[in-house]
């Protein structure tokens, strides 16, 4: 039997008119496959002219309560983002026993417990596949499809902005700067950038991601962001050298019951599965004790891709929910101190005798395993020299970079990128 789910939309933007327009140019395919047809009966903008040129058979409305206190709509898609009023509005939605579904990825990844006490407190629903790579159904998966298995990694692209760029310097040389403003031109970068590239999107997707695989509260301002704004052609050009493209990485591991969780690029073999994700798309790579790596690619951004994900929501949550997230206490997180990787080193020095020893000794004495060595003949005073470790421990290497640049044969700073060969799964297979 059909089912009508009356919709309110909060938010008119690039996700809200694109719910609208999916809904309006695709309901006839949602009702043949779920039974359910979805009616837009009130969008919610402080914009009501440019709502009200858009759409048709919809009221419009400047108050938000017009929508979370109408008894007639069911579902709220809160889709202004940022904290406030996006958890009020998400509250009042709950009180009047109405399901909502979001793509404010900010609001659950920095207060991810307020978020399911709410649920708890209203006995709502909340959806929120449209708060992680944009149109991938990576919650479903990792909630339901997952569900027997213990989850030892997720490693993500979760970004397209930072993935477009990275992926622009490697095809056609350009400078991070001349990459960004190519993003920007094509839209695919805000005019402010800093919030992809310095990889605090990536933070708040591996965030939600990690709270839902491993059942614990995070406190996001506990991950280590690291962006791309630092990584040169002359790194892209020598992790192509050695077999390694650079990409930014959302990973959550967990090692013996402790979560390390990061964001940072990273070099991984041009061969993996997630080096070849170009361009703005995204890829995220989850990790079952009992299937193995599950891998699955799409576009993490933009109207209809987000819409997609929004929709995907209000029709499971049309059904009864069978899922509801809780958290059993606090993650444990991994120390600076314990954390591990292999790390590219990137020295610019002079060309004279005895330097390379002084660097290897530095390494030596911080108990650091080099695996290679690099230095290209070039006809100049200075020259770049390339380092690549053996797995070691974060803190011993920071202390190692800090040591380094102290040596005035060291004319810039050192370039740290992290290389994952992502043995653990090749172990596994
Ligand atoms: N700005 C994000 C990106 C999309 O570039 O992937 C929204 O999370």
């Amino acid at each position: 039997m059909k089912k009508v789910i009356n919709l309110g939309i909060v938010g008119f933007g690039t996700v809200g008119s694109g719910v609208y327009n999916l809904v309006s140019r695709n309901s006839r395919t949602i009702c043949a496959k779920t039974g359910i047809e979805i009616k837009v009966k009130t969008i919610c903008d402080l914009d009501t002219t440019k709502v009200s040129a858009a759409v048709s058979g919809t009221a419009v409305t400047s108050r938000w309560q017009d929508i979370t206190e109408d008894p007639e709509i069911d579902v709220v898609a809160e889709l202004i983002g940022g904290i406030s009023p996006a958890r009020e509005i998400i509250r009042e939605s709950m009180k009047h026993g109405k399901n909502v579904v979001t793509a404010n990825k900010k609001l659950l990844a920095e207060n991810g417990s307020e978020m399911l006490e709410m649920l708890a407190d209203t006995g709502g629903s909340l959806g929120f596949e449209a708060a992680v790579c944009g149109g991938i159904p990576c919650i479903m998966v990792l909630n339901k499809g997952l569900a027997g298995n213990n989850i030892i990694s997720i490693t993500g692209i979760l970004n397209g902005t930072t993935n477009y760029i990275l992926s622009k310097m490697e095809s056609r040389g350009l400078s991070f700067e001349q990459a960004l403003a190519d993003a920007q031109r094509l839209g695919f970068a805000e005019a402010d950038p800093t919030f992809d590239v310095e990889g605090y999107d990536a933070g708040h997707k591996i965030a939600i991601l990690a709270m839902l695989a491993y059942g614990r509260s995070i406190d996001f301002k506990t991950i280590p962001l690291e962006g791309i704004t630092k990584i040169s052609p002359l790194d892209i050009s020598y992790a192509q050298d050695m077999g390694y493209t650079i990409k930014l990485l959302g990973i959550a591991k967990n090692i013996n019951g402790k979560l390390d969780i990061r964001v940072h690029p990273t070099m991984i073999p041009k061969e993996h599965p997630l080096a070849s994700v170009r361009n703005e798309f995204n890829s995220i790579m989850m990790d079952g004790d009992m299937i193995g790596p599950v891998v699955m690619n799409g576009r993490g951004a933009g109207s209809s891709a987000t819409a997609s994900a929004v929709v995907s929501d209000i029709v499971q949550l049309a059904g009864k929910p069978e899922f509801h997230p809780r958290f059993i206490g606090a993650a444990k997180l991994m120390s600076p101190e314990q954390r591990i990787s292999r790390y590219y080193i990137r020295m610019l020095t002079e060309d004279s005798p005895g330097i390379l020893s002084q660097i290897s000794g530095t390494l030596g004495r911080h108990k650091i395993s080099i695996a290679s060595v690099i230095q290209k003949e070039v006809n100049a005073e200075l020259v770049p020299l390339i380092i690549v470790t053996h797995e070691a421990k974060d803190s011993s290497m920071q202390k190692c970079v800090t040591e380094i640049e102290k040596f005035d044969f060291v004319k810039e700073h050192v370039t740290l990128i992290r290389v994952e060969d992502f043995k653990q799964q090749e172990k596994k297979q």
